[in-house]
């Protein structure tokens, strides 16, 4: 049994990675820094751990979670790779790709990963503290971003905090602080088990970058609804109403420019995504702008509008589920 209580938060020493592993080994769950954003840890052959990883985040047991591996080698034990797969490994991990390939029926998983399907989406982060952890854990780990479930996804340690306050109920043992996520979206989600390869969720390896290299890619839709499970329109959600292309804010509303702002008058307290229009800028800030703007007082966040182009793309993408009906 665990009792509620805050989880601890530890900078990143080899001691802490070593209580992490431990952790992770019994079953518990552990908060980790990756390039995109904090992942909530389990034990992916754990059953009851994964089945708390659900819970915690009161996620719907149709959504499958995302396995972290440390290299294609370990990717191999879980899913068969085909050499499209192989490609894709060795142009993009470790990094912010995501692949679901089909699992392999002696893959040491849960049955929870997959919800059902039978296929696993397998990544291997680059970000150091994250490969430091699955190389002191020694398993595979299964990690959903580190939210609540439809909440703003976590880009910094105290996030996490504000999560889950009380630790999941005592399951959340300790948050390895490894600082703000370099990127700040989620990973890039490829479905390669089809005859083309099929865009799950739009990131920072882009569309246009995986077509140079693969071909082809499609674009999910509602109507690829079982092989992505994870499409819900809303998510990403913060408390207060989101409204998009606004070129102004109402008198009552808190603003999220993107861009050159300065003529731009009215509204409640305002953020710049990038004030230059960097795109991996306003990427990077994206999520703990919309929660330090989510705060009571404001009738909601208007949102300037964001060019679609490269990372651009994935920013309007959880932009139009934040401001999707609830
Ligand atoms: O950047 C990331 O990917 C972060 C970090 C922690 O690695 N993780 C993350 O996990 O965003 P999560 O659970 O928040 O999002 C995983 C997405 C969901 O949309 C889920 O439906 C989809 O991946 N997914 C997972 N397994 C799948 C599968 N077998 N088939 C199709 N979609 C899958
Ligand atoms: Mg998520």
């Amino acid at each position: 049994m665990s009792t509620p209580r805050p989880p601890e938060m530890l900078q990143p020493t080899a001691a802490a990675q070593a209580r992490a592993a431990q952790a992770l080994a019994e079953g518990g769950l552990v908060a980790f820094p990756t390039e995109t954003v904090y992942g909530l840890g389990a034990d992916a052959g754990n059953d009851r751990a994964v089945a708390s990883i659900f819970e915690a985040k009161g996620r719907p047991h149709f959504n499958p979670l995302i396995v972290h591996v440390p290299d294609d080698g370990a990717a191999g034990r879980l899913v068969t790779v085909d050499e499209r797969a192989r490609h894709a490994m060795e142009m993009w991990w470790p990094g912010p790709l995501t692949l679901v390939l089909p699992r392999r029926p002696d893959a040491p998983l849960s049955l929870l990963v997959s919800a059902g399907l039978d296929t696993v989406a397998v990544r291997c982060p680059g970000h150091p503290v994250a490969r430091a952890l699955l190389a002191a854990a020694g398993r595979p780990v299964a990690a959903p971003s580190a939210n609540r479930s439809g909440h703003v996804s976590p880009t910094t340690p105290l996030h996490v905090a504000e999560e889950f306050p009380d630790g999941a109920g005592g399951k959340l043992r300790l948050i390895l602080a490894g600082g703000r996520c370099p990127i700040g979206l989620e990973s890039t989600v490829l479905d390669l088990t089809g005859e083309r390869p099929l865009l799950l969720r739009p990131g920072s390896v882009t569309r246009e970058e995986l077509e140079a290299v693969l071909g082809p890619v499609d674009r999910a839709t509602a109507a690829d609804g079982v092989k992505a499970p994870g499409m819900l329109t809303s998510h990403y959600a913060p408390a207060l109403p989101v409204r998009l292309e606004a070129a102004a804010p109402e008198p009552d509303e808190a603003f999220l420019a993107f861009g050159p702002d300065q003529f731009i008058r009215g509204g409640r307290e305002r953020l710049n995504l990038s004030p230059t229009g960097d795109l991996h800028e306003a990427a990077a800030n994206l999520f703990a702008m919309l929660r330090a703007l989510d705060k009571p007082g404001a009738r909601g966040i208007a949102v300037m509008p964001v060019p679609e182009t490269g990372l651009g793309a994935a920013i309007n993408d959880r932009l139009r589920r934040a401001a999707a009906p609830r």
